[in-house]
């Protein structure tokens, strides 16, 4: 059972950014369940992703893992032999978590658990990578630059998963789409003053692209397709795929 996010419920007299720390990975289930719409449907169609493009021998990439959710989802699906999943996060807390998190389960395919940047991770052999909510907390000079070299580590047929929160080109979208979401965490228990300073720590460090700033990227990274498969509000998922 996760911990109840009541991170923010009090005012915070001075409003830092925000850090992946030991207070947020002892709440994290919880916190990303009621913020995240669509995050329980993602981490479970990751597993069904995994099922059509891991393929024998390769290996498939976590990268921004947190506590594992969805190396776990992979894993439990994972029909092909011969893999491993790699898992990395660059919080000490997290990666603490995820190794116990994983071990509790049993299963046939080992994962690493490394705690590193996944800007310098070396990525080969890969039939699949994710992206669950990650690439949005890297500088945006940093993206374009880890999305080339997660292309040249897939192997041909392979396809990269990227999650995130958009913004939108369409302004009238984008503040349906906002006050969509602000309504979806009111309704999962968190108060103005929660929503309010999660947000304002979160405004330096996440900063949100349009799907179509995504698109292009993923295009000018080497990707020769890439389509969004999952959407709910401001969140959503694309794949992206090397020609085989
Ligand atoms: C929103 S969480 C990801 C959630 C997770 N993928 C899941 O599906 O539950 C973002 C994670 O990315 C990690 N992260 C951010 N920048 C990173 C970097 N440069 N290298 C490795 N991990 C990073 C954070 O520590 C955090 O655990």
């Amino acid at each position: 059972m996760s911990n109840r996010d009541t991170l923010f419920s009090a005012p915070i007299n001075k409003l830092g950014d925000w850090t992946f720390d030991e207070r947020v990975a002892e709440v994290f289930p919880d916190m990303i369940q009621r913020s995240v719409p669509g995050y329980s449907n993602i981490i479970s169609m990751i597993g069904m992703l995994a099922e059509r493009f891991v393929k024998a021998n390769t290996q498939v990439y976590d990268l921004g893992c947190s506590l594992g959710a969805a190396t776990l989802s992979v894993r439990r699906s994972l029909q092909a032999e011969g893999c491993k999943i790699i898992a990395v996060d660059n919080s000490p807390a997290m990666i603490e978590r995820c190794r116990r998190h994983i071990d509790a389960f049993r299963a046939a395919t080992p994962v690493e658990v490394i705690e590193a940047d996944i800007r310098h991770l070396p990525i080969e052999n890969a039939s699949m990578v994710v992206l669950n909510f990650t690439l949005q907390f890297l500088a945006p000079d940093d993206r374009l630059t880890l999305l080339q070299r997660i292309y040249q580590g897939l192997n041909p047929g392979g396809a990269l998963v990227l999650s995130e929160k958009f913004s939108f080109e369409d302004t009238d979208v984008g503040e349906l789409l906002f006050n969509m979401h602000h309504d979806f965490k009111r309704a999962n228990g968190y108060s103005e003053l929660e929503i309010s300073q999660k947000r304002s720590m979160l405004e330096n460090v996440m900063l949100t692209d349009s799907v179509e700033t995504h698109k292009a990227r993923l295009r000018q990274a080497g990707f020769e397709h890439s389509e969004l498969w999952f959407q709910c509000f401001n969140f959503g998922s694309l794949v992206a795929l090397k020609a085989g």
